[in-house]
Parts: C-alpha cells; structure tokens; sequence
C-alpha cells in the first residue's frame, strides 16, 4: 500500500476501507509516514468529510494506538462526561460528585487549559496539595472507594491523537467535525468508562459557532459510540455568555463549592442538573430523568454532593480545610471593579474575549508547558438579560498587578448594553441520544 495513492482516494472522495485506515494511523504514530502526507490527507478530509464508517473506523484505530483503560475491576457502571469546552465551564467539579454522591460510578481523566478555555485540571490543582497523577491501580482504587476520581490522562493514552492534533494545529485541519469527532471519542473510549455523555457547546465561546453545527458534532459522536456499543448521549448547550459568574481557577473552585452548597449560579446548577439526570439514566439507578434529577437536587440540599467532592479531595491528597472554608484560598493581589459606562440590558457578552482577558491576566497558557497564577480572573457581576444602571459593576477583575487599560478596554468592548428589555438565553437547547 502506498500513502500517496490514499491520499489520492480521499481526494476523490472514495471511502477508505479499515485496512487502509490502519495503515495510515499505525503508520504515522511509528513513524513510517511523515507529516507533509498525513497534512495532505487532513486537507482532503476537511474538503470531503469522512462517511460514519470511516469516521468509526479511524476512532477504533486512534483508540487501539495507545493504552486503554481497563475499568472491570470496578464495581457497577462507570459513567464518563465530556464537554468540548468553554469559558467559565467548572461543569465537571460539581457533576461528578453529585452523580457520584446518588451512586454513580464516575472515572474521569481530564484535560488542562489552552487558549481561551479552561481545563479542569488546572482548576483542581488550585486546591493545596491535591495531585491529578493517579496510576492505573490508584485510580480504580479511589474510584471503588470514594465512587469518583478526576485524574490527568496518562501520557500514553491515544498518542495517535497528540500527533495528529499537533499537526491539524498547526495546517489549519482542527475545525473539521469528523476529525474532532473522531479525537475526542477516541479519548474517551479509551479512558474505559461504560458510558459517555458529552456536553456540546455553541456560540461564541465555543469550537463550534452554531447550534446546527453542535448537533452535527454530537450525532457523529453518538453515532461512533453507537458503532462501538457504548450508551452515548449529548446535551447540547449555549456557550455565547460565559458559564456561571467565575472565570479563572481558584474562583471556579471556589463557585463550584458555592455550588454544591446550594447557593451557586443558576445556569451552572440547570446545566450540572441536567447533565446529571442523563448519567443517572445511563447508569441505571434511575429509570426516569425526572426521578435522577430530584434525586440530584436532594445531594445539593442535604449536603451530600459536597462530602463527596472532600472524600475525591481527600483521596487526592488535597487539603480539605480550603474546601470547608473557602476563605482560606490566596486571592490575587489586585481586585478592581469594572463600572457600566451606561444603563441598560445587556445584549451579549463576548465569551471568548473574556477567556483571553483571563488568560492575559496569566490564569491560561499559550502554549502548553506555561506555569499559569491560579488566583487570577474575572467574576461577572452582569451577564445577558441583566439590567445594569450607569456606574453600577459590570464584573471584577482579580489581577497579580495593575491591569494595563487595553485589558480594561477589551473587558468594555466584550459587552454590549442596549435599552430594549433583553431575555435571558436558554442553556440546554436538546439532549441527544
Ligand atoms: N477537543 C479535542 O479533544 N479534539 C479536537 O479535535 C477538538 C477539541
């Protein structure tokens, strides 16, 4: 087989068959064929796309080029969630425990941030002493013992995938559905779990820009857990205002324990809510979404969800005194607060920027090997549909030294104020299954 007459098919827009597709990943993650092909056939996968065989196919091989997790030693179903990322999205801080706390068993290996988006990692590690590095054994351990664990992935899970989205960076080949479809779920599928629920976001803040393209993104990925018999469900959800009022990772570790005490943001308990009673559903405690979401409610009020989130710590050897009293976490240096320049509702609010700002002001990296300041961010006092009058705070700016007035500027310019009554965006537009 020779790479170049592949590269030929797919630029016909021929379908690959599973041995091709082999030859290609086995080949390019032993290096065998070199980037400038692997490039070429990028390019014409974003041209033609990839049937739903193909793009099963290539996720299959993806997952098998590294190691996949064997989760059988634990006990029950094991229920894994994904979200394609976002501004302010501590999602999973509290959606674990919570499903965890109504007897889920949940084994989640996460990322860290790059760019505009966050990762849950590094709002982890914003808690004192904790570790996201488990070994396999630990891991299986803590999640039989405290019934959930959030880890680092290990370096050797799809290394398909790290060469392949180091490339597609760097030849403009990421925003391409069936490639993204097929990096994501081959994490996934790997990481063991029986169960997958992935939450899609839209708008500005996100991959995706719009909603049809979200629900393209998730029926290609429920259709390859499908293929690959793993229960896969969507929620598809509105990322054109930034999740919750924190941005940045102390301030989300500190609005996801606000959370499970009852008194967090309301979008962030619908979304966490919501995004719960499909896992309950896929692990089977309940039979209707209805039931697992009262049950959910119920570990918010009784306290439960937030015990369990200090056994996870606990178990992770994080000091658990930060999450009892969350005062005790170090704040940035420098806290000023943003005045609204007029009165009115706020029409839209620029996910995205607010990320960068975030990620200026040292809370993100660039690149992945940066050391990032935990402490700093944003909280938005305003978000869309909010009336603000003139002078009023739109949002604080927690910083590690004065912030430059481009900074100040691009905060203003991320929202828009009008006069005419604006309501308030729908967070979860579909679950899909
Ligand atoms: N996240 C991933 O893991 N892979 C992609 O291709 C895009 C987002």
């Amino acid at each position: 087989m020779r790479m170049v007459d592949l590269i030929e098919l797919k630029k016909n827009n021929k379908e690959l068959d599973e041995k091709q597709i082999h030859f290609i990943i086995d080949g390019y993650v032993h290096e065998r064929i070199p980037d400038y092909q692997i490039s070429a056939l990028l390019m014409a996968i974003c041209f033609n796309g990839l049937t739903s065989k193909e793009t099963a196919l290539l996720t299959k091989e993806m997952e098998e080029s590294g190691d996949i997790i064997d989760l059988s030693p634990i006990s029950g179903i094991k229920v894994d969630k994904h979200s394609t990322g976002g501004v302010g999205d501590k999602t999973s801080l509290v959606l674990g425990p919570i499903v965890a706390a109504c007897g889920a068993k949940v084994a989640k290996m996460s990322g860290r941030g790059l760019g505009h988006t966050g990762g849950t990692l590094d709002k982890l590690e914003s808690i004192p002493g904790l570790s996201i590095n488990k070994t396999k054994t630990e891991f299986i351990q803590q999640v039989n013992d405290v019934g959930l664990a959030i880890i680092g992935q290990s370096a050797s899970l799809v290394p398909a995938d790290k060469k392949l989205y180091a490339l597609r960076d760097v030849t403009a080949t990421v925003s391409c559905i069936p490639l993204i479809a097929s990096s994501i779920m081959s994490k996934k599928l790997a990481s063991g779990a029986d169960t997958i629920l992935l939450d899609v976001k839209y708008g500005k803040g996100a991959f995706m820009q719009t909603k049809e393209d979200a629900i393209k993104l998730a029926q290609t990925m429920i259709d390859i857990g499908k293929q690959c018999h793993k229960d896969t469900r969507a929620t598809i959800s509105n990322m054109n205002q930034p999740l919750g009022k924190a941005i940045g990772n102390t301030l989300e570790v500190i609005e996801a324990i606000e959370t499970l005490q009852g008194h967090g943001p309301d979008d962030l308990e619908q979304l966490c809510l919501q995004a719960g009673s499909t896992m309950l559903v896929q692990a089977h405690l309940y039979e209707h979404e209805k039931e697992a979401y009262d049950a959910l409610k119920e570990v918010i009020k009784n306290g439960k969800g937030l015990i369990k989130f200090k056994e996870m710590v606990k178990a992770q050897g994080g000091d658990v005194s930060y999450i009892e009293n969350p005062d005790k976490f170090e704040r940035a240096r420098v806290i000023i607060e943003l005045p609204s320049l007029k009165t009115g509702y706020v029409k839209s609010l620029e996910a995205r920027t607010l990320g960068i700002v975030t990620m200026k002001l040292g809370g993100g990296r660039m690149t992945k090997d940066e050391d990032i300041d935990h402490r700093v961010g944003l909280i938005l006092h305003k978000k869309i549909g909010d009336y603000v009058i003139e002078g009023e705070s739109l949002l604080q700016v927690h910083a590690s030294k004065s912030v430059s007035q481009e900074l100040i500027d691009e905060l203003y310019q991320s929202y828009e104020i009008v006069e005419e009554l604006i309501e308030k965006p729908v967070l979860i537009e579909e679950i899909l299954k």
